[in-house]
């Protein structure tokens, strides 16, 4: 996993918890102290172990947190590959360019880092499916990605999962509408 998901998880501990967190986080992990730098790519079982001992220091149910993690992220994403974010575009347009533009770039700039290879379709001009199976299954932290972006761009939506890798599904798929907040 790469190094920039472990820079924004440290600061997402402690941005969320408070100081000292994160090194208990770690210890609790087992990993003990590492410091994560953002162009390096880490093993993803790192990545699991700390948000599970995450979850086990702060009481909270592992999918739950990964995904209120997804939505802090989303915001620092946008702001790290700055570059590869049209200025002209909102919620739904970046949920529709994000693989063949985002996730595609990062891919072929750093041949260890390997993003899910998202299949995003716009239905119509207030609607985006986005069908996701990366054997990694952090569907939770796609849905958090979606809505920090929804909250940072401004843009009221309503996200439903009609089918779940983690229910026994082949693909997780979420549907994206703009409209009223849930
Ligand atoms: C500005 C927008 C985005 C940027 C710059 C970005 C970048 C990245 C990067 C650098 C990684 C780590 C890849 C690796 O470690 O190999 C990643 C992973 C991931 N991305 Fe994106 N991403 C963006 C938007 C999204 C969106 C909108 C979604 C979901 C709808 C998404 C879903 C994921 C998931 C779930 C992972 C975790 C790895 C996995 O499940 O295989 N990303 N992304």
């Amino acid at each position: 996993m790469h190094g920039s998901i472990f820079v924004e998880l440290r600061e997402y501990v402690g941005a969320t918890y408070g100081t000292g967190q994160w090194e208990a986080v770690l210890d609790g992990s087992g990993i003990g102290y590492k410091d994560y730098v953002a162009n390096q790519v880490y093993p993803d079982l790192e990545a699991v172990r700390i948000v599970a001992a995450a979850a086990d220091r702060t009481g909270r149910p592992l999918h739950e947190l990964l995904e209120d993690f997804g939505d802090y992220l989303a915001t620092s994403l946008i702001e790290r590959f700055v570059s590869l974010v049209d200025p002209a575009w909102k919620t739904l347009d970046l949920l529709e360019h994000v693989e063949e533009t985002i996730h595609t770039v990062i891919r072929s700039s750093n041949a260890k880092a390997d993003p899910p290879r998202l299949r995003c379709r716009r239905l119509s001009r207030t609607e985006v499916v986005v069908e996701y199976d990366s054997p990694r299954k952090m569907c939770s932290l796609a849905k958090g990605l979606i809505r920090g972006l929804a909250r940072f761009y401004g843009d009221p939506i309503v996200l439903e999962e009609s089918a779940c890798m983690l229910k026994g599904d082949v693909a997780c798929e979420l549907y994206v509408r703009l409209g009223d907040r849930r």
